[in-house]
């Protein structure tokens, strides 16, 4: 059965992350009398500046409690759920390189982290609604076709493996206790405030400051790209219309190779393709990415943005928020520059312009 209840009271954890914080700032701002709260921890990919056009409304800030803590915090996220109609779960490590070089973290949240919310769902007397926000590389690399939800779950980084442990967790608490829970499967998402360690705003904001753009391999490895804000709607649209226990695909329909989307994204800039170069590539990378997302199609949802009306959207708001990325490149990012990209870089070569 579809969930029709209203969900105006959510808990959105983390919810000052990327997506996270898209889903906060829309559905506030649909102004519907829905209240969330955010529990986030404020990692490095945490910020508090990505719910500022929440707080600069005082009608949508009213509507917004902010709590910083942690979702494997049991005392802490009990009341929390006890408290909503829905669980929105958007908290996790998701940087795949990191997670090759430090996965602890990956684990602690992906793992322990959904299980303390899960069971605060299960003990919650008003039966919360729990949505874990997961990701296609669940699938690992999809050589070819397109992964529909009832294929193996074959991850093949950290990032994915803590993220498909996540929903066998999900799974489990749908079967032995219950609880009313949907999983929403994410394709590569880009957009506004995307921390600039990821592809897109790191090429962007790179090629701002003409600095190298670090090309793992040959560059023809396949993602299909997802609007951010198309996929805070889409899982929006699985809260309030998915059916229990179930998992939906969220595709964005541009599948493109890693060098086509830096080809669009210095185009946009005005920049030349002699920034990039081809540098060592991630370990285990994977392939291709690419899904079906006809299952969430039959619940009547689409994405609306094209890649060509997205990406221009994107470098442009990293070129009118200078400010905004270059605090997420103070503090601690240097050295995670040095350490992921140093010795790379200096072994990179010029990268040719043809393959794509
Ligand atoms: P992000 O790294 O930008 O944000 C993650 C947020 O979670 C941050 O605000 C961080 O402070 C918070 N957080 C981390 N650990 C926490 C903990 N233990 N307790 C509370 N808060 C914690 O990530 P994102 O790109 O916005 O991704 C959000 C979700 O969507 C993740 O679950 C991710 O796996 C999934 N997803 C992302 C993509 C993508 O391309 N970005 C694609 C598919 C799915
Ligand atoms: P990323 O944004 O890290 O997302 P994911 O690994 O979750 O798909 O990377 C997107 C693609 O871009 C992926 O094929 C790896 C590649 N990439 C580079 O070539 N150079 C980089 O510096 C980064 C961060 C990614």
């Amino acid at each position: 059965m579809a969930n029709e209840r209203p969900f105006e009271r959510l808990l959105v954890t983390g919810g000052a992350g990327f997506i996270g914080s898209c889903y906060v700032r829309d559905v506030l701002g649909r102004r519907d009398g829905t209240r969330i709260t955010v529990l986030d921890k404020l990692t490095y990919a945490g910020n508090e500046a990505n719910l500022a056009p929440v707080r600069a409304d005082p009608e949508m800030a009213a509507r917004l409690t902010f709590v910083h803590g942690d979702i494997a915090d049991a005392d802490a996220v009990r009341p929390l759920v006890d408290a909503v109609d829905a669980v929105v779960n958007f908290a996790a490590e998701t940087h795949v390189d990191r997670s090759i070089l430090e996965p602890e973290a990956f684990l602690a949240t992906g793992v322990i982290g959904v299980h303390v919310l899960l069971d605060a769902c299960r003990a919650a007397t008003g039966h919360p609604r729990f949505v874990q926000v997961s990701t296609d590389e669940v699938y690992g690399s999809v050589p070819e076709g397109h992964a529909r939800e009832e294929a193996p779950l074959a991850p093949r980084s950290p990032y994915a493996a803590a993220k498909a442990a996540g929903e066998l967790l999900v799974r489990s608490y749908v079967i032995t206790h219950v609880v009313d829970a949907v999983v929403t499967r994410g394709a590569n998402t880009y957009g506004p405030y995307h921390h600039p360690e990821k592809l897109i705003p790191l090429f962007i904001t790179n090629a701002i400051d003409d600095l190298p753009l670090p090309l793992y391999g040959d560059g023809l490895q396949h993602r299909d790209w997802l609007y951010v804000s198309d996929h805070a709607a889409a899982v929006d649209h699985v809260l309030r219309h998915g059916i229990a226990g179930e998992t939906y695909n969220v595709v964005g329909g541009a599948e493109r190779a890693n060098r086509e989307v830096v080809t669009a994204l210095l185009e946009r800039l005005g920049k030349p393709w002699s920034l990039v170069r081809e540098v060592e590539d991630r370990p285990g990378h994977d392939r291709r990415y690419a899904m079906d997302g006809a299952k969430l199609a039959s619940l009547g949802w689409r994405a609306a943005t094209t890649f060509e009306d997205g990406l221009a959207a994107t470098v442009d708001w990293f070129v009118a928020n200078e400010a905004w990325w270059r605090a997420t490149k103070a503090g601690d990012w240097d050295g995670w520059y040095e350490r992921q990209y140093g010795r790379r870089l200096a072994n990179g070569r010029a990268a040719a312009r043809d393959g794509v």
